[in-house]
C-alpha cells in the first residue's frame, strides 16, 4: 500500500483538481472560479493540514488544490524551468527573500523556494502578492513562470516577482512531503 492510500481515509473529497495537464495554460484566472463553486463545504478553513496525492503530476504541469479557502499550486518543474531558476543572480531579484514559510529568512535562490533538493517540485499559495489575483501558470508572463494579469505581474519559473506591481515573491506554504507520492500541506 503507497502512502497515499495511506491517507485516503484523511484526503475525503476536499482536494480540488483544478487540473493536472496540458491543457491547463489558461485555467489560473479562468478556471478557479468554477472550482470555487464546487466546493460544498466550510469545513475546508477548518481544518489546517490536507495531503494531496501527487502521483498523477506529470513533469511540467501543474496541480491546483484549494486549502484554507485558496488555491495551491503544486508545480513539478521541467529541467529547462530549474535551470532558468537557478541561472538568476540574486542582485537581479526584486524580493530578496525566499517567502518560504519552511525556511525563514532565507534568501531568494532557487534552492531555498522548492520541496525538494533537486527542485522538481515547487509549491506555492496561488496569490498574487499585490492585490490578490490568481496568476495564470504554465510558463505564462515573460519569465516563463506565472503571470497575473490583473495589473501585469510576472514571476519567474521559482515564484519570484520578475516585473510589475506585485511586492513579493508568491508565498510557499508550510509544506512536507509525506512519502514519495504525497504532500502534507501545513
Ligand atoms: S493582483 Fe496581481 S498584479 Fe495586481
Amino acid at each position: 500500500m503507497s502512502h497515499a492510500e495511506d491517507h485516503a481515509g484523511t484526503r475525503r473529497d476536499f482536494l480540488y483538481y483544478a487540473t493536472a495537464g496540458a491543457g491547463a495554460v489558461a485555467t489560473g484566472a479562468a478556471v478557479w472560479p468554477l472550482v470555487n463553486q464546487m466546493n460544498p463545504s466550510a469545513d475546508v478553513s477548518a481544518l489546517s493540514s490536507i495531503f494531496v496525492d501527487v502521483s498523477g503530476v506529470d513533469v511540467g504541469t501543474q496541480l491546483t488544490v484549494k486549502w484554507l479557502g485558496k488555491p495551491v499550486f503544486i508545480r513539478r518543474r521541467t529541467a529547462d524551468e530549474i535551470e532558468a531558476a537557478r541561472a538568476v543572480a540574486l542582485t537581479d531579484l526584486v524580493d530578496p527573500n525566499a517567502e518560504n514559510a519552511n525556511k525563514p529568512g532565507a534568501d531568494a535562490a532557487d534552492q531555498n523556494r522548492t520541496l525538494d533538493e533537486n527542485g522538481e517540485w515547487l509549491v506555492m499559495m496561488g496569490v498574487c502578492t499585490h492585490l490578490g489575483c490568481v496568476p495564470l501558470g504554465d510558463g505564462a508572463g515573460e519569465f516563463g513562470g506565472w503571470f497575473c494579469p490583473c495589473h501585469g505581474s510576472h514571476y519567474d519559473t521559482a515564484g519570484r516577482i520578475r516585473k510589475g506591481p506585485a511586492p513579493r515573491n508568491l508565498n510557499v506554504p508550510v509544506a512536507a512531503f509525506e512519502g514519495e507520492t504525497t504532500i502534507k500541506l501545513g
